[in-house]
């Protein structure tokens, strides 16, 4: 198949991608392909080792360089519908998530782990701190943000770091959520890299309300409760290891990724202004239950609508 193929719908521009690479899908969107520069050539890549080691993740179909010097990819679908599209589709007029994707979550999420599990690397704290700078985009949130890059920040990054010590190091996603969870597997390979087992998978309803919880679904407390109870059950069934109880220290550096590239350029975009604030806030949030309980509860997070509401006009600190 030619790589220009007229038979290529465009479905969107890929987020965060310094290539400024987009995805499309053929006629009988039985396959997806995606341009992109030497970041996709590596996603690509890894994707294959990937496939190799028997985690859920589409096989890769062809790959090359377009006329114009581009990188393309072709994979196979998983599906129509990611977990996200169900969750949406199934929303009954309140904001509660189906049980039904809360289920499928675990049950991939459970595939992931296991497949994870099944190829871990023993952990130093390098790799661990290495973990803390890709996964949570460090350099970037601290350049956006100079005020965060404190002692207070790095000790509490610190003290994350030494209680995941022991835990073993994986190949990771980096940016696992329901968008990017299928029934069949797991597609979006673009941020991958070693991270401590469990820290994709725990999270996957964890960062739902990172979203601003304005629109679209919530998982409840017991929703939460059975989810990571799932993922407990098949960690301890592989390293022995609960994984639950380092939800806190996998948010701290979750809270980081979400507030990484949200510092407005335009200083008239206020709604850009306001997400922008929320996420800090939800960090400093992340950072004060971790540092006075050791335990983190995304459920306390305020809306983005509270938080717009307490700090007055959008876009003013
Ligand atoms: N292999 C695939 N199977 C099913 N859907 C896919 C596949 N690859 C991409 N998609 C669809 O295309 C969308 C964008 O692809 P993705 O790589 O997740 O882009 P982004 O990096 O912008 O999130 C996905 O959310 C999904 O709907
Ligand atoms: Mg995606």
């Amino acid at each position: 198949m030619n790589a220009q193929s007229p038979e290529w719908h465009f479905v969107k521009k890929r987020t965060a991608d310094p290539a400024d690479g987009a995805v499309y899908v053929n006629g009988d969107r039985t396959r997806y392909r995606r341009t992109g520069g030497e970041a996709l050539a590596a996603e690509a890549a890894y994707q294959r080792q990937l496939a190799a080691l028997g985690y859920p993740v589409p096989h890769i179909l062809e790959g090359g360089t377009t006329d114009d010097g581009h990188v393309f990819v072709v994979e196979e679908s998983l599906g129509e519908h990611s977990l996200h599209d169900m969750a949406l589709e199934s929303l009954d007029g309140t904001r509660a998530l189906s049980d039904t994707v809360v289920d499928l979550a675990a049950e991939v999420g459970s595939r992931l782990l296991r497949a994870q599990a099944a190829h871990v690397v023993p952990a130093d704290l390098l790799m661990l701190r290495e973990w803390v700078r890709e996964a949570g985009w460090t350099d970037n949130v601290l350049a956006e943000n100079p005020d965060l890059d404190t002692p207070r920040v790095r000790a509490a990054l610190g003290r994350a770091v030494a209680q995941l010590a022991g835990v073993p190091m994986v190949p990771g996603h980096l940016d696992y959520g329901l968008p990017n969870v299928l029934p069949v597997g797991v597609i979006d390979w673009q941020h991958h890299g070693l991270v401590p087992l469990g820290y994709d998978t725990a999270l996957a309803l964890e960062i739902v309300p990172f979203k601003g919880g304005t629109k679209g679904y919530l998982a409840s407390p017991e929703q939460r409760r059975r989810y990571l109870e799932a993922l407990d059950e098949t960690a301890r069934a592989t390293t022995g290891q609960r994984l639950s109880q380092h939800l806190a220290a996998f948010l701290l550096v979750k809270a980081l990724f979400f507030l990484a590239l949200m510092k407005p350029i335009d200083p008239t975009r206020t709604d850009k202004h306001l997400k922008w604030h929320y996420r800090r806030h939800l960090f400093t949030e992340v950072l004060e239950q971790y540092e006075r309980t050791g335990a983190v509860d995304t459920a306390r997070f305020p809306t983005l609508d509270d938080f717009a509401a307490r700090h007055g006009a959008p876009g003013r600190p």
